[in-house]
């Protein structure tokens, strides 16, 4: 089944958006033997459910996820960089099973999986201290590829914010909009995703802030403040008519340049022509370099991707210039640099200290200030 698209906005990736919802419960679930899925599992299947994973229909089976991990496309040769995988403890006893009491899944393969390979073409790491890493290895041994059918849809903790990507695609459409642009974020909305955001918005014709609410680490910020953050930037800074705020309901995977380039095919199937990545996105500690995540887009060929990656460098408050800036565009010293890392934010909101402007909007510092005084 596919939703129509409109024809000014991108089309999604693979040609079609695909729709793996249906509104009854098979017949047959009641016999059906039931395996019961991981919250990051769950993710990737609200995913295929909505089509934000165009043009996968279900789980991945072993040719496609063998191509993603060596060639970083699908068997078919479309570009995609991260598998999308269920794990199982054995082969399910028939040719059917249900999924989480929200889904069946035909079965089409079991296959085995080599969890350190995968770790290290994946995140480009075997270490287990890599959350993303971590979580792999705990996964059970085998993999179930299939197509799914979703007949109870995940609940959003942000119902007012759950747009699938015809949703997404609806709204662009009806203000006319055809360069949409996407912004992936996992913290607290700060002065620089604030310039990103807006420095890419004056090229383009809308923007989708689109937070990830699936899964992170356990001290990445939750999502309930940060989505609170977003609310209060963009009442008070942001024009209402440019910009849809959205949650993107996938779990982190930490995997750096992949998912960079995973975050850009998902956006696009939401209707984005265009992709914001500024410096170590979707990384976690030092595991990749700070461009890493914008040099991978330089393994596809022009245009191939469609999607159009929107680079930026560190960016920062300079006193000197009186705003923020980058290396590219502040001719000052780093003496004149204001730089505040994620953990410095944290302690200084530990000790009930205000951020200074030029890192966070005091109406956001104030949302995360309550909310740690209240943790
Ligand atoms: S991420 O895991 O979702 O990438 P985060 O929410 O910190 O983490 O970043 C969201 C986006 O903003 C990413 O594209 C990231 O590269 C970019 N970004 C964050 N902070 C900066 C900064 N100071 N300078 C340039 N880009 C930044």
């Amino acid at each position: 089944m596919s939703v129509a698209t409109d024809t000014k906005l991108i089309a999604p990736h693979g040609g079609e958006l695909v729709d793996r919802t249906v509104g009854e419960r098979p017949e047959d679930l009641d016999s059906l033997e039931t395996l019961e899925l991981t919250s990051r599992e769950l993710s990737d299947l609200d995913m295929l459910a909505s089509g934000a994973l165009s043009p996968l229909t279900g789980f991945m089976g072993q040719e496609d996820y063998e191509s993603v991990l060596e060639t970083m496309r699908l068997a078919n040769g479309l570009p995609w960089s991260l598998p999308v995988g269920l794990a199982v403890d054995e082969a399910p006893r028939g040719d059917r099973v249900a999924l989480s009491d929200r889904a069946v899944l035909d079965v089409e393969e079991v296959y085995a999986y080599d969890k350190e390979r995968e770790a290290q073409q994946a995140f480009g790491t075997t270490e287990d201290k890599h959350p993303g890493v971590e979580r792999l290895y705990a996964q059970k041994p085998l993999y179930l590829a299939g197509r799914v059918t979703v007949f109870e849809r995940a609940e959003s903790s942000f119902p007012e914010l759950a747009l699938d990507p015809a949703d997404t695609r609806f709204q662009f459409a009806q203000r006319g909009w055809k360069r949409v642009v996407g912004f992936q974020t996992r913290n607290p909305i700060h002065r620089a995703h604030e310039y990103l955001t807006k420095v890419a918005l004056e090229t383009v014709d809308g923007l989708l802030i689109h937070p990830l609410v699936g899964d992170t680490k356990s001290d990445d910020v939750p999502a309930g403040t940060r989505v609170e953050c977003y609310r209060v930037l963009l009442d008070g800074y942001y024009p209402s008519d440019r910009v849809v705020l959205s949650a993107f309901p996938a779990a982190m995977r930490y995997a750096g340049p992949r998912e960079a380039i995973w975050h850009a095919i998902c956006r696009k199937n939401y209707g984005c022509s265009h992709f914001i990545v500024g410096r170590d996105h979707a990384g976690v500690g030092d595991y990749y370099g700070t461009y890493d995540a914008q040099l991978i887009f330089d393994e596809f060929e022009p245009h191939e991707l469609d999607i159009e990656p929107m680079f930026f460098e560190h960016s920062f408050w300079c006193k000197k210039c009186g705003s923020m800036a980058s290396a590219k565009t502040c001719p000052h010293t780093v003496d004149d640099h204001v730089f505040l890392s994620g953990t410095k934010v944290r302690e200084m909101l530990g000790k009930g200290e205000l951020p200074p402007q030029e890192f966070s909007r005091p109406e956001v510092a104030e949302v995360l200030i309550e909310a740690y005084r209240t943790a």
